[in-house]
Formats: structure tokens, sequence, C-alpha cells
């Protein structure tokens, strides 16, 4: 049985408008993608780590990755959908891979991941029938806007968690989710739409997706104080 990592990378990043997509913003002299892979080839127990790519990208090309190792593949498979990204490299991926392989997706604009959170993540799932993903219990108050920007009724917030990534669940159970569902945000939803119930691990506020320029100023201090 082997870990795989997924990287979808394949998104414009419209919220973060300029002139090329977010993956590809320069963050301490690097592309934001470089910081997500760096890590998650640095876990031991990962194998192979595979980022999907647009077909028309043109950007991945002009970076040297080759110090991040030969554990990292690229593919060039990437959808319409963040889920469609994923449900093509499974396909490409899926003679070379076992059923019962775990495969971890992990945002590629979830640029502090560190490898404590991936392991913290890895010996809570391996034994789990279903798998599951990194999250955070909510601490705000939620409100839901109306048409017109105003507050429409405040959610209740017990309960609620916000998901980030890595995502890992079993290969075969993956791709059999995700053929089903496309029309999923996640992975877990994908799973969910199976009846299955994805675990809940509990991270921290630091593995945020870099999703808005303000957020590119956040990643860059919190990853100066790791020395990167
Ligand atoms: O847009 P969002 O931030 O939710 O995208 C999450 C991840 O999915 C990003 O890493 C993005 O590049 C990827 N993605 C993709 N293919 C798409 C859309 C998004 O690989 N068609």
């Amino acid at each position: 049985m082997r870990y795989i990592a997924i990287v979808p990378a394949a998104g414009s990043g419209s919220r973060m408008g300029g002139d090329r997509p977010k993956q590809y913003w320069p963050l301490h002299g690097r592309p934001l993608l470089w910081y997500a892979v760096e890590t998650l080839v640095s876990v031991p127990r990962i194998d192979a780590v595979c980022v999907v790519l647009s077909p028309e990208d043109t950007e991945w090309d002009q970076y040297d990755w080759s110090p991040l190792g030969s554990k990292l593949r690229t593919l060039r498979v990437g959808g319409a959908t963040r889920a469609q990204s994923v449900a093509n490299a499974l396909s490409q991926l899926s003679g070379d891979m076992s059923a019962q392989d775990w495969v971890l997706v992990h945002d590629a604009a979830r640029a502090c991941l560190t490898v404590q959170q991936v392991d913290a993540l890895i010996d809570t799932l391996s034994d789990d029938p279903v798998g599951g993903l990194l999250a955070m219990p909510v601490a705000d108050t939620m409100k839901r806007a109306d048409d017109g920007g105003r507050v429409g009724e405040t959610v209740a917030r017990d309960g609620l968690w916000q998901a980030q990534t890595p995502q890992m669940f079993r290969g075969g159970m993956l791709i059999e989710a995700l053929r089903a569902r496309t029309d999923v945000t996640d992975e877990a939803g994908a799973i969910e739409a199976l009846g299955l119930r994805p675990r809940l691990v509990a991270a921290d506020v630091t593995n945020f997706k870099v999703t808005y320029p303000q957020d590119f100023a956040l990643a860059e201090r919190l990853l100066a104080t790791r020395g990167k």
C-alpha cells in the first residue's frame, strides 16, 4: 500500500486577478505552487507527488523543479473543475495504482502546509475504513448574506468545520466517488455522496488557502518565520 499525493493546479485563480494563474504568483522568488509540493515531497511516507496542470499551461516549464527531487511528476490532464482535474489524474494513474493505495489531494494554493500536519493526517487515518481530511472547527459566528449584501440569517456554528486539504481517501473509492459526482468542491463531498462519512482531523489556521492578494502577504510572512 502506497501514499500518493495529487496537487490539482489547473485553475485560473480568477479571484486573485493578475496576469497569470494564482499558483504561479511569485512568493519569496518561487511560484506559490512550489511550497505545497516541497512539503509533500518531504513527507517520508509519500511515494509520489503528481501535479495536475492544464493542458494549456505555459508556466510550469519556465521553472527548474529539479531541487524537489524524483517523487515529483506532472500530469497535463486538468479539467473544467477541480473535481474533474482530480478525476482525470486518477484515471491517468490507475494503471500504476492499487485500489487500496491512499491518495492525498492537496490544493496548490495551501502553501503553508507543514510536514507535521500531513503526518498527523496519515497517522490518524491509515487504518480508517473511509479516510478523511484536515479541517478546523469554525470559531466565528456565521452569517448568510442576502442579495443586497445584508445579513439574511445567522447560521448556527455548532458542529461546523472548515474543510482544508490534504483530503485522504483510498484510490479505488475516490475514483468511484468522482465518477458519480464531479459537481462537488472537494473530494470529501464526493465521498459523502456515496453515503460515507469522512473523518475530520483537526488542523489549524496556518493551513489556509491563498485566495486573495492580501492572503499572499500573510503566506510570505508565515513562510519567512520558517526560514523560507
Ligand atoms: O479555485 P480553488 O481555489 O477552489 O481551487 C482549488 C485548487 O484546485 C487549486 O489548486 C486550483 O488550481 C485547482 N483547480 C484545478 N482545476 C480546475 C479548477 C481548480 O486543478 N479546473
